[in-house]
C-alpha cells in the first residue's frame, strides 16, 4: 500500500496531445472488461492496468482520461491508483527488483542482501538507477517462504537468493 500525500489544489499536469487511453484501448475495454461487471467504476483496476501495461506508468493525463471514460471523479480513480502500489505514477526502470521483506525472507538474510543490492545499483529503495535501467522495491511476503529469501525480477520470481547469485542474475539482464 502506498499512501501518497498530494497538493492537489496547485500540481500541474504535464500533457501531450495524444491521449493514453486511446481509441483501440477504449474498445478493449468496452469489449472485453466493462461486460463483466456491473458497474462501470468496477472497471477502474482493469483500466489502470491496461494502460499502464501500454505505456510503463499512468500520467495523471492519464488517470483524467480514464476517469471520464468510466464516468468517474478523477481524484476516485487517482486514488485507487495511490493505495496499491502495483500502480506507478511515475516511470521507473526497465527492470524492477522487488524484494521481499517478510519475515521468512527477513530471518533468512533480506537485510543483507537489499544493502548489497542498495551498494551495487547506487540507489536506495523507491529509486531508479541514472540509467534508467533498474528500479529497487520492497515488497510484502511473495508467497514463496519456503525458497526465502525471494524476490522479484519484473515478473520473475528468484528463490534463495544469496548476494552473490543475485549479483550474477543482474549483470545478465541487459
Ligand atoms: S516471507 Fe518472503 S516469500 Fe514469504
Amino acid at each position: 500500500m502506498a499512501w501518497i500525500a498530494k497538493n492537489s489544489a496547485t500540481m500541474q499536469i504535464d500533457r501531450r496531445d495524444e491521449p493514453y487511453l486511446t481509441l483501440a484501448l477504449k474498445k478493449q475495454l468496452e469489449d472485453d472488461v466493462i461486460p463483466r461487471y456491473d458497474t462501470r467504476m468496477a472497471a477502474t483496476m482493469p483500466a489502470l492496468h491496461l494502460v499502464q501495461d501500454t505505456h510503463g506508468w499512468l500520467p495523471h493525463q492519464a488517470i483524467e482520461e480514464i476517469a471520464d471514460f468510466l464516468g468517474l471523479p478523477a481524484s476516485q480513480v487517482l486514488d485507487t491508483a495511490t493505495f496499491y502500489e502495483e500502480y506507478w505514477l511515475k516511470p521507473h526502470g526497465k527492470y524492477v527488483i522487488w524484494v521481499c521483506q517478510s519475515l521468512s525472507c527477513e530471518i533468512l538474510g533480506q537485510p543483507a542482501l537489499i544493502n548489497k543490492i542498495k551498494t551495487h545499483l547506487g540507489i536506495e529503495v523507491g529509486e531508479t538507477t541514472d540509467d534508467g535501467k533498474f528500479t529497487l522495491m520492497d515488497v510484502e511476503c511473495l508467497g514463496s517462504c519456503g525458497t526465502a529469501p525471494c524476490a522479484l525480477v519484473n515478473h520473475k520470481l528468484h528463490e534463495n537468493i544469496t548476494a552473490e547469485n543475485f549479483q550474477s542474475v543482474l549483470d545478465a539482464l541487459e
